[in-house]
């Protein structure tokens, strides 16, 4: 028994860590684990659907004592919903991390499936959810504790949408101005197919619209007579070579869940009919979509080589497409990219000139790209939405809902003119206003969107030192200046300086001045609402009465 157990904690701690999570707590034949904390990502939920999905598969595959593989069977639940976590009793002596709240609750399925109620607030969009495939589930919720029935879903699989972008937005609203975005995306079209081919890079933060930018021009292209690439970056796969490359593949050559590998090969093999060097192209494509062929490239073949040939197959393919109709190459989130998929795209810069080829590269102003200041590139940076354009988008969200001034302004101003703020506030404000009843009276200070909680305090959980003293300047107020922080939070000058230092360099705050004379602006309002109510109550009334006593 004993051996059984140790072989299943050891798989499980190993995917949970794989994933990104935390194992709080070992429970004899049971773990409890959390995604979220110690360190929040923004796709937590993905990840804890992914390695619940992972976790069924390989208990079954687990050799142990108690019989062969396909003995053993596990049940995964996963909860969403804010907890505190920590030392809840608050003696302090506590080793372990409790969590009190819903979510613990509410983890419980049949042996052998992963059941998931992630997004529970009733919009139920987070993108975990989008992207997975599953199926409500039937048997009769029954979780202690708790007196109202919640809904909660079988997760069969991952599905093959890729992005958030494409995850959570079906039927999208209308584009909301970047009407120079849109010429200029246009007019570089227009160069690419009677002049040469050109790079247009998009720069911006997460949910200011570099997605739905290039949703919008795929749209006008639509009567044009062309053909599309995209290549989606994904951050659970940054250490997968040529990721995106392997997706877009698989997607267009339309492989399907189950399909065996010499259907994938006969597929792959009518999508690449028409190019001049099949058989060459389809061993490296084949083995790049890991379909196992007679042609043992692997051994054979120098990875150095092995990576030139991949290249040089898929900028044949291009070229086949480019040579009949002029092409949109889309590159989405670069700042996730392997670095096989960076050198590619180093390559395919200077491979566009020569062709009809509109290469459209997004990326968050982080990112760093050698290529960006060549001649066929165009940078642009995205900024944020005007007040008026703000509250059009509020208005297409809100839909029949007409919500009075003060809520307008108040999603207004803790939106930043950030769309995705936006919608999101929006929607949060219009459901909570559905759950009292009253759907007008809703000025909720401090509304972190659920759906926007994990992103948000993924922004701050990455600071080392920064993220107390952003809290404790939360607590101030949308700006605070070094001499309060100082007073607040007691820290050494040395410690708040370096504290200070990342918060402005991760542009969570902006700096004026110089400290100790500084003073700090929080670049969102809505990532000070999210380091203000990550706070236990106790602990923000300590730093208020100690702004008091200031
Ligand atoms: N100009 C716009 N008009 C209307 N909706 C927008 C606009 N820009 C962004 N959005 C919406 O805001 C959300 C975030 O935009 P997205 O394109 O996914 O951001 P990014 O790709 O930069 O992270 C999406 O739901 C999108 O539809
Ligand atoms: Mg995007």
């Amino acid at each position: 028994m004993r051996a059984v157990i140790a072989a299943f904690h050891n798989s499980i701690t190993g995917l949970v860590t794989r994933f990104g999570g935390f194992v709080a707590r070992n429970l004899g034949d049971g773990v409890l684990a959390y995604f979220g904390y110690p360190q929040a990502h923004e796709d937590d939920s993905e990840r804890a659907v992914n390695c619940g999905l992972v976790m069924v598969q390989a208990v079954t595959k687990l050799d142990t004592l108690a019989g062969p593989a396909g003995t053993l069977r596990a049940r995964v639940g996963i909860a969403t919903g804010i907890v505190v976590v920590g030392d809840v009793i608050g003696s302090g002596s506590s080793l372990e991390t409790p969590v009190v709240g819903d979510a613990p609750k509410s983890g419980s399925a049949p042996s052998g499936h992963c059941t998931s109620r992630c997004g529970d607030d009733r919009r139920d969009n987070t993108a975990a959810h989008r992207r997975a495939v599953r199926v409500p589930r039937r048997w009769p919720p029954c979780f202690e504790g708790l007196d109202d029935p919640i809904q909660a879903w079988s997760v069969v699989a991952q599905s093959a949408v890729d992005s958030r972008f494409a995850a959570l937005r079906f039927g999208q609203g209308a584009l909301v101005n970047r009407i120079e975005e849109i010429e200029l995306l246009l007019r570089r079209w227009k160069q690419a197919t009677t002049e040469s081919g050109n790079v247009v890079l998009l720069l911006g933060e997460p949910g200011i619209g570099k997605s739905r930018l290039i949703a919008a021009l795929e749209q006008r292209l639509q009567a044009h007579r062309m053909c599309g690439f995209r290549f989606s970056c994904s951050p659970h796969h940054q250490d997968s070579p040529l990721y995106p490359v392997v997706r877009h593949f698989e997607r267009v050559a339309n492989f399907q869940r189950g399909d065996s590998p010499s259907t994938k090969l006969e597929k792959l093999r009518r999508l690449l009919a028409s190019d001049r060097e099949v058989q060459t192209d389809l061993a490296v494509f084949a083995y790049l979509l890991s379909i196992p062929t007679h042609d043992k490239l692997q051994s054979t073949i120098a990875p150095q080589r092995l990576k030139e040939m991949t290249f040089a197959a898929i900028v044949r393919k291009l070229e086949s497409l480019a040579a009949s109709a002029p092409m949109l190459v889309v590159v989405e989130d670069i700042h996730w990219a392997d670095p096989t998929t960076l050198d590619l795209l180093d390559k395919l810069v200077a491979f566009v000139e020569r062709w009809p080829i509109l290469l459209v590269v997004t990326a968050r102003p982080e990112a760093q790209l050698s290529w960006a200041s060549k001649a066929n590139v165009t940078v642009r940076l995205l900024n944020a939405l005007d007040n008026e354009h703000a509250a059009q988008l509020i208005v297409n969200v809100s839909g029949a809902i007409s919500l009075p001034d003060n809520v307008v302004n108040r999603i207004l101003i803790h939106a930043d003119g950030v769309p995705l703020f936006i919608e999101e506030l929006t929607k949060t404000v219009i459901e909570r206003g559905k759950v009292n009843n009253d759907p007008l009276s809703i000025i909720i200070p401090n509304v972190v969107p659920t759906t926007l909680n994990a992103s948000l305090m993924g922004r701050l959980d990455r600071l080392v030192a920064g993220k107390e003293v952003a809290q404790i300047g939360s607590v101030i107020g949308r700006e605070f200046s070094f001499e309060m922080l100082q007073e607040l939070s007691g820290l050494p000058t040395k410690r708040l300086m370096e504290a200070v230092r990342e918060l402005a360099q991760a542009e969570i705050a902006i700096e004026h001045g110089r400290p100790p004379d500084a003073t700090y602006t929080f670049k969102h309002a809505l990532v000070q609402d999210a380091a203000y109510t990550s706070m236990l109550r106790e602990r923000r009334r300590r730093s208020i009465y100690g702004l008091l006593s200031c």
